[in-house]
């Protein structure tokens, strides 16, 4: 039986391997499939075979997450702690990890539970529903997300162990130098990108081999795993290609410079997704790290006569539970539920809270300068050969693709989030490397909208949806344009005294008229990619079905896309500034350059809140980078050694 099982796999193997060489070593027109020009060999006793092993693999890796994963831990009422953290999610397991360090005692808690292994594979990251969520929609306008129910956007964030790094694309960008640059100029001392360079250094361990070398910028020994997908599309392959030789250089965004393209370098090992919760926490438990789950925390506990943060009280299992902190409380919930948590607190603009009968303690902007990025997604591509990735292919088992996914973490499931290419360029100069970004490009290849759910996820109402009812079964590829630097500011509100009501989020994007032309000049640059591409040998085509709400104007011209962007207006999730950092001269600020809420002693906020601009790309790091310099903040208050190369 055993011999038989393993010539099965090795059949497998053979299926998989041979043809990802081929694939490294080009792209050859006659393809069957993503590996290749050999057809699958497609029979009963395989498939069942892949079943069971699929079912083996799957059922290993629960338990060693189980095995790996901080144990939950009640507190004990009225229980006294050194750090009280609130919210073990990007941020927040960073924080705990690295301040564990320290001879003190922690408690953090978080709302959701542990990662489940079906959470990191890389490709579902956009098409599935990830346990706990909470839904989250925006005001609506007249401005943008016009094709969704009700015209407001929405986005889902996961409640879980890691937070929104388990539920992310994965994408992995620092941002550009001039982005810590410009929060030192705001008066954020220490924010310079020499002195967070350092941080981003610390939290990283850089597996791409090309780039690990480039010691002024990288590091092996961090906990945060950096890497390549193990597989390529060969349309992602001609895609890079193509944009060489139009000129676009090839770079290491995270490096010395930021313009070009480049494969995506995602937060994942082996082609599996690492979220912080498994980078930082998942380790021998610590003595002095108690972690309690599916724990709500309600409100932070601040006295009214010395304005002193005390400790902060939760729900588990329906019972209420007081903790203290000795040292600080500091709030790791999120820019969404760091922001709510202030104000629920009584800290934060005084006419809203009073509205809600809200004590007030510390009158503070909380929830204004609220930023996301925002994006485009509605240039499709069709091509004529079997070499995008249909969700119908990943879900059919007479295919090798699951199977090799939970048994070699290989194949089209290990591509994060779907993204393959990743590119920054500023559309008013394209070939410029030395100019300010503001536009980047994220190539999928695939279709966003074959993915029904998360299309619903998004909101996307059914009319839309059928304007790409008759490409469903084509393969695809779409390029994702992104405003990288949003002059636009919303605002978030409470919309009631009670944590379990979502708040009001008004993301006011494209508020401005340079939004919105740096926007549309981005789309239509992206449409030139195809023009001289090497893609043509796949055959692909610009999809040229309007959107149903914009059929009035002529198809791609200035009009129709900016019709386009209203309706089909993708948020990316991005959400930062709510609790912006600033000098104590900026009326706009929340927390000191040391994260500290103005006007209340021991509470600091560590998270994606504080950021007082939107840095360029994505946010996990950028996220981790303030965790880490915040815990190294923390040990320096109270005197323990710090030293950021380390
Ligand atoms: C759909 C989507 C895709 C994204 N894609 C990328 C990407 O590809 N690359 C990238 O770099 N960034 C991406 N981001 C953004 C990035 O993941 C986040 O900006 C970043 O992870 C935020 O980290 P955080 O620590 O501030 O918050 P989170 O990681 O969200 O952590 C907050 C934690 O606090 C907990 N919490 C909240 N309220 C409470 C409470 N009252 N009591 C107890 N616990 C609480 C939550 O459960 C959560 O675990 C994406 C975001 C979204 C939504
Ligand atoms: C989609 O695929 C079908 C079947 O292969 C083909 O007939 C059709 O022309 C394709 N659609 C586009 C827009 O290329």
């Amino acid at each position: 039986m055993i011999a038989f099982v393993s010539s099965s796999l090795s059949v497998l193997v053979v299926h998989s391997i041979l043809p990802l060489i081929m694939v490294a070593n080009g792209y050859n027109p006659g393809y069957s499939n993503l590996y290749g020009s050999k057809p699958f060999e497609i029979s009963e006793h395989v498939v069942r075979l892949r079943i069971e092993a699929i079912k083996v693999e799957l059922g290993k890796m629960q338990q060693a997450y189980q095995n790996m994963a901080q144990p939950d831990m009640t507190p004990r009422d009225q229980a006294s702690y050194d750090f009280i953290i609130v919210g073990g999610g990007t941020a927040g397991a960073a924080l705990a990890s690295r301040l564990s360090d320290i001879a003190a005692s922690i408690l953090l808690i978080e709302a959701g539970d542990e990662e489940t292994p079906f959470m990191d594979v890389p490709l579902e990251a956009i098409n599935s529903e990830k346990g706990n969520t909470k839904e989250y929609l925006s005001e609506p306008t007249d401005r943008y997300c016009l094709s969704m129910t009700n015209r407001q956007c929405r986005v889902k964030k996961a409640r879980v162990m890691g937070g929104s790094s388990v539920t992310n694309w994965m994408v992995a960008t620092r941002g550009h130098r001039d982005d810590y640059d410009e929060w030192a100029r705001m008066g954020n001392t220490g924010w310079s990108y020499k002195e967070v360079l350092p941080y981003f250094r610390k939290l990283e361990n850089m597996n791409i081999p090309s780039i690990r070398l480039d010691r002024t910028y990288h590091r092996r020994k961090g906990p945060m795993e950096i890497s390549y997908s193990p597989f390529q599309t060969p349309l992602s392959i001609a895609f890079l290609r193509s944009m060489e030789d139009l000129g676009y250089p090839r770079v290491d965004y995270n490096g010395r410079d930021m313009v070009g393209f480049s494969r995506v370098q995602a937060t994942m090992l082996d082609g599996s997704r690492i979220s912080s919760n498994k980078a930082y926490l998942y380790s021998e438990s610590r003595q002095n790290l108690f972690v309690s789950k599916n724990s709500i925390v309600k409100k932070v506990l601040i006295n009214k006569k010395t304005k002193e943060a005390t400790g902060v009280r939760f729900t588990k299992n329906e019972k209420v539970f007081t903790v203290y902190a000795r040292k600080e409380v500091i709030l790791c919930a999120g820019a969404i539920g760091s922001a709510q948590l202030l104000m629920l607190s009584g800290v934060g603009p005084t006419e809203d809270l009073k509205k809600l009968d809200i004590d007030v303690i510390q009158d503070l902007p909380v929830g204004y300068s609220l930023q996301d990025h925002v994006a485009f997604i509605g240039s499709t591509y069709v091509v004529k050969e079997p070499i995008g990735i249909l969700f119908s292919d990943l879900d059919n088992l007479s295919y090798p693709y699951s199977a090799d996914y939970y048994m070699y973490r290989k194949g089209p499931l290990t591509v994060p989030g779907g993204a393959e290419v990743i590119g920054f360029v500023n559309v008013d100069d394209v070939y410029n490397t030395q100019t300010l970004p503001n536009i980047e490009y994220l190539f999928f290849p695939l279709t966003i909208y074959n993915l029904r759910e998360t299309m619903r996820d998004l909101g996307v109402n059914e009319n839309l949806l059928f304007a790409f009812e008759d490409i469903k079964r084509n393969y695809t590829y779409s390029i994702l344009t992104m405003l990288a630097k949003p002059g636009s500011r919303g605002r978030l509100r409470l919309k009631a005294n009670d944590i379990n009501v979502a708040p009001l989020i008004d993301p006011n994007y494209l508020a401005t008229q340079e939004d919105i032309r740096i926007l549309t000049k981005g789309v239509e640059n992206a449409i030139t990619f195809t023009k001289l591409s090497l893609l043509k040998q796949f055959g692909a085509e610009l999809y040229q079905t309007p959107l149903p709400n914009c059929a009035q104007y002529t198809f791609n011209s200035p009009t129709y896309l900016h019709c386009a962007i209203n309706h089909m207006t993708l948020g990316m999730g991005h959400y930062t500034g709510t609790c912006r950092m600033g000098p104590e001269k900026d009326y706009t600020a929340v927390v000191n350059p040391q994260l500290q809420v103005y006007g209340i002693e021991k509470l600091r906020v560590i998270d994606g809140s504080i950021m007082p601009v939107i840095p360029r790309g994505h946010l996990t790091l950028p996220t981790l980078m303030i965790a880490e310099k915040g815990a190294d903040m923390i040990k320096e208050r109270w005197g323990y050694p710090v030293d950021p190369h380390r």
